[in-house]
């Protein structure tokens, strides 16, 4: 009865922490105050905690730890949000499945939740370690109508939006940093995989994965990864309710979305780029093919390349892929 849980989330959840009497819940949905009460006790065994107290009701005290389908949608709900969502407790990659999603024609806009990945996929072919179910892993499937010309900046307009919400939302200091990680300090919290199907003239579909370090316990990763990551939950000193933070981040990406493609965005990109631009300023050496690119970042330009002003105060451009700050790689 997922439907029922999550009526019953979202009245918990709407009555902000106070009491809902059980007889209210149970009229709203045609079932007996035990029917109520065997559904809240299936919940705790899902990591949910209620208090009970005869004659005023329930509450929520304590949500789960990993991503809980029911409160997921139910948060979703409360904010109105109109999307597909497929979770999974397990599975190979959240883009592969987008992937595989769009490829049968699902209806977008979609989003592919997991609590864990096997095969998590990161930039440039790299893994994305995903077996910490106290993090996120979702991706978007999206069929923008637009030309691939159009779609050059959309993965750089979605990272800034994504670092303003940890900004402005969780209070926690974070950057840009050119591609597309979100960095607080020198560590990495969040990392995005957009991936674009073009055919000829015609973006066919967009897989717009994330990875973001919510609650795991980054210390505990391989060594290479444990160096250069961090979680919001130690950047910020407690850890997150890591539902309400996707049903927010789904909000927040969708929203993104809806704002590129109807072209209400330009003004706003560059002026948050320049806010939360963790390069500018930096020595930076880029490539373009085999040329060798040294410079001072000093922002994009319109098609999301990176600026790097040369010794002489020429200014070069760099496309994509790998650059290195100093003389240490960007990961
Ligand atoms: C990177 O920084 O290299 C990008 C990492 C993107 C990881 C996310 S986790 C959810 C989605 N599924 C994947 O397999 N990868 C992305």
């Amino acid at each position: 009865m997922p439907d029922t849980d999550v009526v019953i989330l979202r009245a918990l959840l709407e009555s902000n922490a106070s009491f809902v009497s059980g007889s209210a819940l149970a009229d709203k949905l045609g079932i007996s105050r035990v029917g109520i009460w065997a559904r809240l006790e299936k919940l705790r065994l899902e990591g949910f905690d209620f208090e009970a107290v005869r004659h005023r009701g329930y509450r929520m005290i304590a949500e789960p730890s990993a991503v809980n389908e029911d409160l997921l949608r139910a948060y979703l709900q409360l904010d109105g949000a109109k999307i597909n969502i497929h979770f999974h407790s397990e599975i190979d990659s959240t883009s592969s499945e987008v992937e595989r999603l769009l490829s049968h024609g699902a209806e977008t806009p979609l989003v592919v939740v997991a609590r864990r990945q096997t095969n998590g996929r990161g930039r440039l072919g790299r893994q994305w370690h995903s077996a910490d179910e106290g993090n996120l892993y979702f991706s978007f499937g999206f069929r923008p109508q637009l030309a691939p010309a159009q779609m050059q900046t959309i993965t750089l307009w979605m990272g800034v939006q994504i670092c303003r919400y940890v900004n402005e939302r969780l209070a926690i200091p974070a950057q840009v940093k050119w591609p597309n990680d979100i960095v607080s300090g020198s560590r990495k919290i969040c990392g995005i995989l957009a991936e674009a199907r073009i055919d000829a003239d015609h973006t066919r579909d967009l897989i717009f994965g994330i990875g973001v370090n919510v609650n795991g316990d980054c210390s505990k990763w391989p060594a290479e990864t444990a160096a250069v990551a961090a979680s919001l939950a130690s950047l910020g000193g407690k850890p997150l309710k890591i539902n309400l933070v996707a049903a927010e981040l789904v909000e927040v990406v969708g929203r993104a979305y809806d704002g590129y493609v109807s072209d209400r965005y330009s003004q706003e990109f560059f002026e948050l780029w320049s806010r939360f631009d963790a390069l500018r300023g930096k020595e930076i050496r880029g490539t373009r093919g085999r040329e060798e690119i040294v410079g001072t970042a000093n922002g994009i330009d319109e098609n999301g390349n990176l600026l790097l002003v040369a010794k002489g105060g020429e200014t070069r451009r760099v496309q994509s892929g790998e650059i290195s700050l100093g003389t240490r790689a960007v990961q």
